[in-house]
């Protein structure tokens, strides 16, 4: 078949890279964790000093950093000037920051380049998470999914996720998450928003497997 490109957008604790991973190994296509780019670009910053709550200071050193992702969904990785990035990328400190910088227009023209590149080059097809996706980076998109869930849902899928750190707190990490919803919906450049020509999935009373499967029959109706 020719190659699919499959955008799959939403906030946070909608099971996006659960699923996202799941339908790109069952149908042999590559895998793209953008919300990984921005996490990368971040922690470089706080490793290097940049002061992340400066825009003019992120916009300045946006251009600096090689991101290299690996788009296998088996085991996705990413480095940061050859640094292994991927478990620094998870840590609270960056969670916390990944919002602001990521609001910048410098940082979002430069990975959104990086993201079109790797989509291009992807022969098989690709499933590309995040929250512009389908808005912004590939408006082309073969198929266009919109993740949502009840922010209860979603706060209790975060805190399952973060089972033994101290955020697992389930009002915190409520909070946390809602916080930054909100800063990627509000922000001016390429915000969080369902694309007009998206399938939106409910996930609130879907099970994990019920949303993959959900997913790869859309994705079989275009290939
Ligand atoms: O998906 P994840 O939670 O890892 O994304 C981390 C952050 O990266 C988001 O909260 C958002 O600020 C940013 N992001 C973005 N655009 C994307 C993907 C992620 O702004 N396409």
């Amino acid at each position: 078949p020719a190659p699919v490109i499959v955008a799959i957008d939403g906030p946070s604790g909608t099971g996006k890279s659960s699923t996202s991973k799941a339908v790109a190994a069952a149908l042999g296509l590559s895998y793209l964790d953008t919300g990984a780019q921005y996490r990368a670009m971040t922690w470089w910053m706080l490793s290097n000093g940049v002061e992340v709550n400066d825009p003019a200071a992120v916009a300045a050193a946006a251009g600096k950093p090689v991101i290299v992702s690996g788009t296998d969904p088996a085991a996705p990785t990413i480095t940061a000037d050859g640094a292994d990035a991927t478990g620094p990328i998870r840590t609270q400190e960056v969670t916390a920051a990944v919002s602001a910088v990521s609001a910048v227009p410098e940082v979002r023209a430069r990975i959104t380049e990086l993201q079109r590149s790797i989509a291009r080059e992807a022969h098989h097809g690709i499933v590309v998470e995040g929250r512009d996706i389908g808005t912004t980076v590939l408006p082309d998109a073969d198929l266009k999914v919109f993740l949502t869930a009840s922010p209860e849902v979603r706060a209790a899928r975060r805190s399952g996720e973060l089972k033994g750190k101290d955020a697992a707190d389930l009002s915190v990490t409520r909070e946390a998450l809602l916080r930054r919803d909100t800063a990627d919906s509000s922000r001016k450049t390429s915000p969080l928003k369902q694309a007009d020509d998206a399938v939106e999935v409910d996930t609130t009373e879907l099970t994990l497997e019920q949303v993959i499967e959900c997913v790869v029959t859309l994705v079989e109706e275009k290939q």
